[in-house]
């Protein structure tokens, strides 16, 4: 800063907690110097050949960084994965966001490992095939295309694949973390992302893990999948599609309530047509996500466009067969009942939630609202 001449830009283009970034462009913006809290996403790959980037700061200075920004950014189509996302911290905020979806996704292909692994009992060879198939089709992502690669690099210690040498204990370094703080402070539910980082905490407790192993057996009686046919593949292809539209439902629901909070004025459409390319989540849904804000950019929710909510609808018996068999057969699947616990839910036109009301006016005299009747209400439930 003792550096720096009035009007001159800064650019964080860090994982920074949105927080900070507030924090940073306040103070800096005293002493007359602009900041951009931008997130870039691409990994190793994307900063040879070109990131997705989120800047977020003062529109005017943008500007002056357009052309840079445009030019290093990856392109699809000739546009480029770079747009002014809002004011302040949104450009942090957002790339957060991006981050949790990138931490569902991962787990739910993590999950789908396990059931091809433990449950229908494929081989490396085999379950590579059904990444390759997978990523050729509507399913088609950064992300698949990366472990299907995975399933076929050898080991240079041994016969077999690297992916079989590496400790199952999954490390992180805290966005995905901080998008459920957060979710949880703005009060949106986003589950699948919740059950993401939950999981990659449970697996760091590996020796409590073999410890319970060789206490709890497999469920008796159940029938293993590894008769399973191809109905079933075609079942979980239906169930991964279907928790990835979740996924980004969630991710996008986020955004559209932390715009309203924050005022940062998001254009949902702009973000999904720059995560396109360039970055980790970049996958074919993003351009039915694109489509669906650009047909309008006040949808609350993605499960309201009607394309959508054809596509859950033509998958959902895969996902509820695929959750119901892995939960026989005792194979963890939290991301993927996730999504499909928050899909029920939310199509429940009357919860069961008013119990919790009651109970809670019950032990606590904390009120209830009445249906058809203005006003709280409280009730001696002991009498
Ligand atoms: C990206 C990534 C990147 C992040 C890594 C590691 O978009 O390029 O999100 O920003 O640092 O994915 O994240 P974890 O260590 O938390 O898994």
């Amino acid at each position: 800063v003792p550096l720096l001449d009035k009007g001159d830009l800064i650019i964080d283009g860090g994982n920074s907690h949105y927080t900070d970034t507030d924090r940073r462009d306040a103070a800096l913006a005293e002493r007359g110097l602009h900041f951009f809290g931008m997130g870039i996403s691409g990994g190793e790959e994307g900063a040879r050949r070109g990131p997705s980037m989120m800047p977020g700061g003062d529109k005017k200075a943008y500007l002056h960084v357009k052309p840079l920004f445009d030019a290093i950014s990856a392109k699809v189509n000739g546009d480029p994965c770079v747009t002014y996302i809002g004011p302040g911290a949104s450009g942090h905020f957002v790339k957060m966001v991006h981050n949790g979806i990138e931490y569902a996704l991962m787990e739910l292909i993590s999950e789908t490992y396990g059931l091809l692994k433990n449950g229908l009992q494929l081989d490396n060879a085999a379950i590579y095939d059904v990444f390759k198939q997978w990523n050729a089709g509507r399913l088609h992502s950064f992300l698949l295309e990366i472990t299907r690669d995975i399933f076929a690099f050898k080991s240079a210690d041994s016969d077999g694949l690297l992916v079989d040498e590496i400790k199952d204990e999954a490390r992180s370094k805290g966005t995905g973390k901080w998008t459920s703080q957060i979710a949880m402070d703005l009060q949106v539910p986003i589950p699948a992302i919740d059950a993401a980082v939950s999981m990659r905490d449970l697996s760091k407790y590996k020796a409590l893990r073999v410890q319970l192993a060789a206490l709890s057996p497999d469920p008796a009686g159940t029938k293993k999948l590894s008769d399973a046919s191809v109905d079933y593949l075609t079942q979980l292809e239906q169930a991964f599609y279907f928790s990835m539209v979740t996924t980004y439902a969630q991710g996008m629901h986020m955004l559209y309530h932390a715009s309203l909070n924050f005022k940062y004025g998001l254009e949902l459409d702009q973000i999904a047509k720059i995560w396109r390319g360039g970055c980790i989540i970049r996958s074919a849904f993003l351009d039915d996500i694109y489509q669906a804000y650009h047909k309008n950019n006040a949808l609350e929710h993605l499960f309201l466009d009607p394309t959508v909510q054809a596509s859950l609808q033509e998958n959902v018996s895969g996902i509820r067969s695929i959750v119901s068999a892995a939960i026989q057969d005792g194979i963890a699947v939290p991301a993927y009942a996730a999504s499909i616990g928050y899909y029920d839910a939310l199509r429940t036109g009357r919860m069961p939630s008013n119990l919790i009301q009651a109970q809670r006016d019950y032990f606590g005299a904390h009120t209830y609202e009445r249906i058809g009747q203005e006003g709280v209400f409280h009730t001696d439930w002991t009498v």
